[in-house]
């Protein structure tokens, strides 16, 4: 049984049919919603892998575009980095999730694989005992039962499978980076052709492309910021509080248009509160519970790494049940916690670095003088040193 259809869920459940092994995915929300939700969109040259070595890639080979390059706008000016020449010299691949997941439920359908949309997950119970359950809730609201050998937890940080360990079942890392972004979707073209990270005394701005008609941005915001309206909510933090115009305005200062070349501008389709958290759950199995995606790990998007660890984490769940159902060897499913966890750690660790590449300090005491000397000479470091760029290019598009 798969709680969510997200790239993790979906991935897993496609492996697992393709290779004859039976599974229903459970999926709290509808078919609509799953395949419209704007998420991430830079796939790791790996994850295209994986998703080619199983069929998945279709979509994403017509429709999806190379991308190589990031562009650094800083007080000292600016300064561009083609990976593809740099580190492993491999490009991501740019290709909107909600068209990743739009393919990977459409495969997983063809190949007769089971899902129900609309039904929650409540509770996953005696994950510790040979006979384990998924308590959901059917879309009419009816409780319903089910039974299974195995239960993959794919259901974001939120989900079921995460609510149901038990105290002590793992240990839970956690870390609030202090930094808020509103995560922007755009009707508008890139306005560069390459992700754009600025530096700003007002604070953090990013760009990225995701298709010829729509970009997404990121403007660092204040704490406590909120996208959807509760009643009675200061305007200074409300919705209301960012007019597409104050989005432009903003987004054009901090990424300096006025020196390096206008914005284009369109309606804002989405606004999305991101607070950048890192949340590591260990151990990432618990009898016949395994975490997988989000529901494992909680990465800051800076780095792109969430959708990219949630496939790679679905597939090496995949081959390992796979082993286990067909071969009786269950080695892989033990290994499986430890050999994921290596994963997400590395990309945390690369993620905690760029956080502190990309935001300022705040306040302006002696202590937070000193981190942004140091966050300076981090970034110059990066414009000057080779050895630093292949570094970061490794990291950057790896997982
Ligand atoms: N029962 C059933 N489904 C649920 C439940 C529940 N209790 N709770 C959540 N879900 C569903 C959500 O509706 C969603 O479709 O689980 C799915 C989880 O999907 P994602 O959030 O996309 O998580 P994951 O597949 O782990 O992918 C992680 O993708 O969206 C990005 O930022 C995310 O980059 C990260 C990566």
């Amino acid at each position: 049984m798969i709680l969510g259809a997200g790239p993790a869920g979906l991935v897993l459940g496609n492996v697992l049919v393709d290779n004859g092994i039976d599974c229903v995915i459970l999926e709290r929300a509808d078919r609509a919603h799953v395949q419209t939700r704007a998420r991430a969109g830079f796939l790791a040259a790996n994850t295209v892998r994986v998703l080619e070595r199983h069929g998945l890639a279709d979509g994403l080979r017509r429709h999806g575009h190379e991308h190589s390059v990031c562009e650094f706008r800083t007080e000292d000016g600016r300064f561009r980095l083609d990976y593809s020449g740099l580190g492993t010299g491999e490009p991501h691949t740019v290709y909107p999730q909600q068209h990743l997941v739009t393919d990977l439920l459409a495969h997983y359908l063809d190949a007769g694989g089971r899902i129900r949309f609309g039904t929650e997950a409540v509770a996953v119970h005696d994950a510790d005992t040979p006979r384990p359950s998924v308590l959901a809730r059917e879309p009419d609201g009816r409780p319903v039962t089910w039974q299974a050998r195995y239960v993959a937890g794919c259901d974001g940080r939120h989900g079921a499978a995460r609510r149901s360990l038990p105290p002590g079942a793992a240990h839970r890392h956690h870390r609030d980076h202090g930094v808020t972004w509103l995560g922007l979707l755009a009707e508008a073209p890139p306005s560069l052709d390459a992700v754009g990270y600025a530096l700003h005394d007002r604070g953090f701005a990013g760009h990225m492309a995701r298709t010829s008609e729509t970009t997404r941005y990121y403007l660092q915001c204040g704490p406590g910021t909120t996208a959807d309206p509760s009643p009675g909510e200061s305007p200074a933090t409300g919705p209301a509080a960012w007019p597409d115009e104050r989005i432009w305005d903003e987004l054009a200062l901090r990424m300096r248009a006025a020196d390096y070349g206008p914005l284009r501008r369109g309606r804002i389709l989405q606004r999305t509160v991101v607070d950048l958290e890192s949340d590591v759950l260990e151990p990432l199995r618990h009898g016949a519970l395994f975490l997988v995606g989000d529901a494992a790990s909680l990465i800051s998007p800076s780095a792109a790494k969430g959708a990219n660890l949630a496939v790679l984490e679905a597939e090496i769940l995949a081959h390992a049940l796979i082993e286990d159902v067909k071969n009786a060897d269950s080695a892989a499913l033990d290994g499986y916690s430890a050999r994921c966890l290596a994963y997400i750690w590395r990309a945390q660790e690369f993620s905690h670095w760029m956080i502190r590449l990309l935001h300022a300090a705040p306040g302006s005491d002696d202590a937070a003088l000193f981190e942004n000397r140091l966050r300076r000479a981090r970034m110059d470091a990066l414009r000057t040193s080779r050895t630093r760029q292949d570094w970061f290019a490794e990291n950057y598009v790896g997982v």
